[in-house]
């Protein structure tokens, strides 16, 4: 059935491809049930660099902050030299405006040749001689946002060429794309063009956040052909930002937390930690609730220039380990009142991690009171549980019972993070 609603869907495309990738459409429909490709069974971790560098490409004017192929090297150097990649943190990714204009005479992507002189596969061997993974980007649609040559129509060169290149991600994003039908073929088309590549690619899609201006998009569907997905606007360097976010994120959780599991993730975009746009406390509440809610930890900052206190939270391993939970169930929010919310998050070994976020921006620290039974579906603390803070600083609470009240103080806008154990 699955295999004669792809073939439908690529006669439908074939209307609307160019002749050249038609052939290609013909042959290769494989029986896909879900996107089965073996990767991100936990959030992927890494770097991006779009909300840090953006799309400079005046290397004259920054020679030290523009999209170029040493700004990728000096980040691969630091991610194995500061501890990253110990920490997890493993694909460094290239976002918008690595290209050159057009296409070469091919009709294949190129890297800007004065920015990337060594070309996208020597970049790749140089950071996959560090261990880690590289990741790109492009587009569904006919240009990227930033006006970049688009993948339409290219689907199955661009595929080949990224698996040839050695690229091991794929951040596909929505811009200049016409149609619900475009965008939906298009996000669908390439992760099977991937897949005919034979290369583990991680893909990463930004379909619903394109789709929700013109239909609820359907996450089931989204979860079958991509790894992860982006559902809101880009995240800023400010407060502001990640709280749009994170509203964004409770108020739909109902339709995007069951959807969540190894292999797909929500995505609720970059980590700005170590930037210039959140306080401490913001930092903290940014690491903890990406941890709640399993989301890919890509960092978009400057390693050549980041403080020890916001380098250690973003390698706090207590922190990583929750994200990277194999039990892979997202967080949610589990009930805001007196101005604080607090969310939950089931992990393996009857683990439960537990966020509370003291909303009130005026005023000093408040005290929050919890009553642990109210917790983790009545089982997190039963009968007795023994707690841990982990943010902002790691604190042994101790023991505690199910009818305990568990009274904690919380900074304005800032987050205690706390993993409750059960004794079995
Ligand atoms: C392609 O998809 C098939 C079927 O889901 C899967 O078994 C295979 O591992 C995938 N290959 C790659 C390279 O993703
Ligand atoms: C790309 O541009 C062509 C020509 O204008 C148009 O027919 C097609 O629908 C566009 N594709 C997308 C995905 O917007
Ligand atoms: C969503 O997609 C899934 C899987 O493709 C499908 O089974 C289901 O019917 C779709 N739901 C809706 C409401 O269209």
């Amino acid at each position: 059935m699955v295999r004669e609603k792809l073939y439908n869907r690529a006669q439908r495309l074939s209307c609307v491809l160019p002749l050249n990738v038609l052939g290609l459409v013909l042959w290769g429909i494989p029986g896909v049930r879900a996107l089965n490709n073996g990767l991100a069974m936990t959030p992927t971790m890494g770097w991006l660099h779009w909300e840090r560098f953006m799309c400079n490409v005046d290397c004259k004017e920054y020679p030290d902050s523009c999209v170029s192929e040493q700004l990728f090297m000096q980040m691969a150097d630091l991610m194995v030299s500061d501890g990253w990649k110990d920490a997890g943190y493993e694909y460094l990714c290239i976002d918008d405006c690595w290209m050159a204009a057009t296409r070469d005479s091919k009709g294949k992507l190129q890297a800007d040749p004065e920015r990337f002189p060594g070309g996208i596969r020597r970049l790749a061997n140089y950071v996959h001689s560090k261990g880690l993974k590289l990741g790109i980007y492009a587009d569904v649609g006919n240009k990227t946002c930033a006006g970049y040559p688009g993948s339409f129509g290219y689907y199955d060169i661009d595929a080949k060429t990224f698996a040839d290149w050695e690229v091991d991600l794929l951040k596909f994003d929505g811009c200049y794309c016409d149609s619900l039908k475009h965008l939906a073929d298009g996000y669908k088309y390439m992760s099977l063009a991937l897949n005919r590549t034979g290369r583990s690619i991680v893909y990463s899609c930004e379909w619903p956040l394109y789709a929700w201006p013109l239909q609820k998009p359907n996450y089931t569907e989204i979860q079958e052909y991509c790894n992860h997905w982006r559902s809101f606007g880009d995240v800023l360097d400010s407060w502001q930002s990640i709280k749009a976010i994170l509203d964004w994120s409770s108020s739909n959780q109902g339709t995007i937390v069951n959807v969540a599991g190894p292999g797909g993730w929500n995505d609720p975009d970059m980590l700005v930690i170590g930037n210039f746009g959140l306080s401490w406390d913001q930092q903290v509440t940014q690491m903890a609730l990406w941890a709640i809610m399993a989301a890919p930890l890509l960092m978009s900052n400057d390693l050549r220039h980041i403080n020890p206190q916001a380098r250690a939270l973003l390698q706090n391993k207590d922190v990583i380990a929750i994200n990277q939970d194999p039990l892979g169930k997202q967080g949610y929010l589990l009930r805001k009142e007196d101005n604080f919310e607090v969310w939950e998050r089931p992990l393996s070994s009857l683990s439960w991690a537990v966020a509370v976020r003291n909303v009130q921006e005026i005023g000093g620290p408040r005290f929050h009171m919890i009553s642990l039974f109210t917790l983790g579906k009545a089982v997190a603390c039963n009968p007795a549980c023994f707690i841990t803070q982990l943010l902002p600083v790691k604190k042994e609470l101790g023991f505690f019972q199910w009818s305990s009240i568990l009274k904690i103080k919380v900074n304005p806008t800032g987050t205690i993070l706390l993993q409750i154990n059960t004794p079995n």
